[in-house]
């Protein structure tokens, strides 16, 4: 699949860096030539010979390298690839590239670099929470660097969290994704899933049975049609999706903080089961059930409506914004109602509850019924029941043909 792309990868310094030597062989196994950057970091982890010997190339090593940069090294291999991987990324290459710094080979060739760039993230959990990183995380987003992971479980350093590297295969699938020419090649697109929390006090949070497994359906097929996807999820038991860029939120202010963020997009699709109030005060401690007092009263306020703030965003608002409608009854009338009083595009109306037998009929379950309504025109189209990867394929082939149309009418 990759014959006669070229990749350039750094490796810097991290434990995981034995994973790139599995991506180097599958690389080129798939036909890519793959060029080879040590940090010195990297080659404390895995050394220039083994590097040199998977890639069957050349491996760089040295900013100072007499014979190298006699042909201007640096510049040279920032130009002569189709695609640039940082693998192990720390977070110290990730803050110089932030930040310019250009004072090793890697940092220099990824500052001189006009060509995409993909991040594998790698380090420990607290040092990818840290403040510092977090912004050096969404400038280098904002720069349209593609981030593949990282993941969560255990770390080489005995604690467990957000840091593991992506897996090879991960990586791998996402290099695949990066060269495919889907029909929505080129168009950006933000899904939000699942529910959020609102939290009450340290331990009880206001939420829903939202599983996310409905809007990370959608997030792959826009990704499988060559969609560039920042999904923005609130809490699930679900996978990350390692081709999107994955944001995790609780709250329904972070989710809408996170969607504006990653503004301005082509496609916003709002699928989270966004709670509509919180709590007007979070209480500092668990609130006590003390013997002979009366259940504490529960005082809520509405949350900001993200559907409605994106729908009537005054200049980022995307070319299409997809909300959906959760209904217990009245499916098509409450639908375009908030079709109406929303601003969105289109909706997708689903009933929810459970049904005759105690099943769940769209909250967490594997297969939903959508009722579709365009703005455009407000007649419903009855989407037979079919599992929800089905939905999500049918939608997008919906939206692949609203953007050839688009494009025609241009
Ligand atoms: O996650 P699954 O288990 O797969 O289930 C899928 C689903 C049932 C959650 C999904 O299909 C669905 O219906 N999502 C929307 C749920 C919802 O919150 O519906 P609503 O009718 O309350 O809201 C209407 C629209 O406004 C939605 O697009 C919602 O994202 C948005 N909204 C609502 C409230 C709010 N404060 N902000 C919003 O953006």
């Amino acid at each position: 699949m990759l014959t006669g792309k070229r990749i350039l990868l750094i490796i810097s310094g991290g434990i995981s860096a034995y994973k790139t030597l599995v991506l180097i062989r599958d690389l080129r196994k798939e036909g890519a030539k793959v060029t080879c950057v040590l940090t010195q970091g990297g080659a404390r982890f895995v050394t220039p010979l083994s590097v040199s010997a998977l890639s069957e190339n050349k491996v760089y090593t040295d900013l100072w390298s007499l014979t190298d940069e006699t042909e201007m090294g640096h510049i040279r291999l920032s130009r002569e690839h189709d695609l640039v991987i940082v693998a192990p990324a720390t977070a110290n290459i990730m803050a110089k590239m932030a930040h310019g710094l250009a004072d090793d080979l890697a940092s220099t060739l990824l500052l001189a670099s006009n060509i995409p760039v993909m991040l594998a993230p790698a380090m420990n959990p607290i040092m990818w929470e840290h403040g510092a990183t977090k912004n050096n995380v969404e400038t280098l987003r904002q720069r349209e660097i593609i981030f593949v992971g990282p993941t969560e479980g255990n770390m080489a350093c005995r604690e467990s969290g957000m840091g593991r590297m992506s897996e090879p295969e991960e990586l791998l699938k996402a290099v695949h994704n990066f060269f495919l020419s889907g029909p929505l090649k080129g168009v950006k697109a933000v899904v939000t899933a699942g529910p959020t929390y609102e939290a009450i006090d340290p331990v009880r949070f206001i939420g829903n049975r939202s599983s996310g497994k409905q809007g990370y359906a959608i997030a792959e097929a826009l990704l499988a049609a060559g969609a560039q996807v920042t999904l923005i999820s609130g809490p699930t038991h679900l996978k990350s999706l390692n081709a999107a860029n994955m944001i995790h939120v609780e709250s329904t202010r972070e989710m809408l903080e996170a969607c504006e963020k990653s503004l301005p997009v082509d496609i916003c699709v709002c699928s989270a089961a966004v709670s509509d109030w919180r709590a007007t005060s979070m209480h500092e401690h668990k609130i006590k059930k003390e013997a002979g007092n009366l259940p504490p009263t529960l005082s809520l306020t509405e949350n900001p409506d993200i559907l409605k703030v994106i729908s009537n965003h005054p200049d980022k608002r995307p070319s299409l914004v997809i909300g959906f409608a959760a209904e217990t009854k009245d499916i098509e009338q409450h639908a375009l109602s908030k079709l109406r009083k929303k601003g969105c595009d289109w909706i997708m109306a689903n009933l929810v509850g459970k049904d005759k037998n105690g099943q769940e009929k769209a909250f967490g379950s594997d297969e939903n019924q959508i009722y579709f309504f365009t703005r455009a025109n407000e007649d419903c189209e009855l989407w037979g029941c079919m599992s929800k990867k089905h939905i999500a394929e049918h939608l997008v082939i919906k939206i692949i043909e609203h953007f050839e149309k688009n494009r025609k009418n241009d």
